[in-house]
């Protein structure tokens, strides 16, 4: 057992450890905060809806909350996701009872990243600058990009939108990282298209410095896609952060490329199973862990952050995801400390590893 029982302590030579917090329950975890981590991400707090739910209506009280317990632990913030398809009010779309035009959506961007910016820049180290632009699958209506996600924000002003989320990041955040931050990214054909989208962002002059690894884990990992996916993004000359690390229970019995939904084969089998955590299933997770942090610190000359998507199994926002009618609801296990705040067996093993 090592002498200092800290996964940040242990990672210090190779990644900062990370986890997402809300202002809802920050405060319960500062213990486990303040001995196990060194990053945090905000979870919500830094969306649109939540830092500007109407035009000019600024409000940073929730993202403040986070700001000022990492101010006493110590620690910078990764700030998360302004840009997102999801949470953003439809203010941002809509010109009176027209359509936005794109000038006007580039405007909006940009004054609202020069409130954000004067507000946190002291206490942010990196922002995920868009969030998820990229599209999961080959499209069915051929008018639609294959590689852009058919948001309202794509619909309305093309690419530009992040090009002109980019620049503006860059002129009011001149000191901090700039991410992209997406999910499926080590599926084959969803990796060529961010990459695409990487090096046409390049090209059009847009300073990104890193590429955001979601990493949630709905099926067994395929660790060699984990491994290529790390190289190839890393080829582009971006610094890498995994974002969102979770291992869902269906990552324990699902061998496809990524999560089941309702109507999938096997979806009715495969519920049954994510509702009855075994010890094995239990145990499975702690495994996976060990695994994936072998990955990331073989390559943590290219890995700068590893960052749980939750602190502890008593607050994560898989246990309310899939349910829906029909379909109960599945309690999860998914991170590193269990519902009382106490580290997992593997934590242990995580941490003897990297010493
Ligand atoms: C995505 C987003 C996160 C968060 C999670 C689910 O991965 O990037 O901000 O909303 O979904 O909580």
């Amino acid at each position: 057992m090592s002498e200092v029982f800290s996964l940040a302590k242990a990672y210090e030579k190779h990644f900062k450890i990370g986890a997402a917090v809300s202002h809802l329950n920050i405060d319960t975890y500062t213990d486990v905060l303040a001995q196990h981590f060194n990053s945090v991400t905000t979870e919500n707090e830094l969306k649109y809806d939540a830092t500007e739910p109407e035009e000019g209506k600024f409000t940073f009280d929730r993202a403040d909350t986070i700001i000022s317990v990492a101010r006493k632990l110590g620690i910078k913030v990764r700030a998360h996701a302004p840009v997102w398809h999801w949470a953003t009010g439809e203010w941002m779309f809509k010109d009176g009872d027209k359509p936005a035009a794109p000038e006007l959506i580039f405007e909006r961007i940009e004054a609202h990243t020069k409130a954000l910016c004067e507000h946190c820049n002291d206490d942010v180290y990196a922002w995920d600058v868009v969030n998820e632009a990229i599209r999961d699958d080959v499209p069915e209506d051929p008018s639609e990009s294959p590689i852009y996600r058919s948001s309202q924000y794509f619909k309305l002003c093309g690419p530009e939108f992040i090009t002109a989320a980019f620049r503006a990041m860059d002129k009011y955040s001149p000191n901090a990282q700039l991410f992209y931050n997406d999910y499926s990214e080590c599926v084959p054909e969803k990796r060529e298209r961010i990459v695409r989208f990487i090096q046409e962002l390049r090209e059009k002059g847009c300073r990104i410095d890193g590429f955001g690894m979601q990493q949630h884990h709905f099926a067994a990992p395929d660790y060699d896609e984990i491994k290529r996916s790390i190289e190839v993004y890393a080829g582009l000359g971006l610094r890498l952060h995994v974002t969102e690390l979770d291992v869902s229970l269906m990552a324990t019995v699902n061998h496809g490329e990524t999560r089941l939904k309702p109507g999938d084969p096997g979806f009715d089998e495969y519920i049954k199973e994510a509702l009855n955590p075994t010890p094995e299933k239990l145990a499975k997770i702690g495994e996976i862990y060990v695994k994936l942090f072998d990955i990331y610190r073989s390559y943590s000359d290219v890995i700068d952050c590893v960052t749980t998507w939750g602190v502890a199994d008593d607050y994560t926002w898989l246990d309310g995801f899939g349910g829906g009618p029909g379909i109960p609801a599945v309690k999860q296990y998914p991170l590193l400390f269990d519902q009382k705040h106490q580290p997992k067996p593997c934590v242990a093993k995580i941490i003897e590893a990297a010493l």
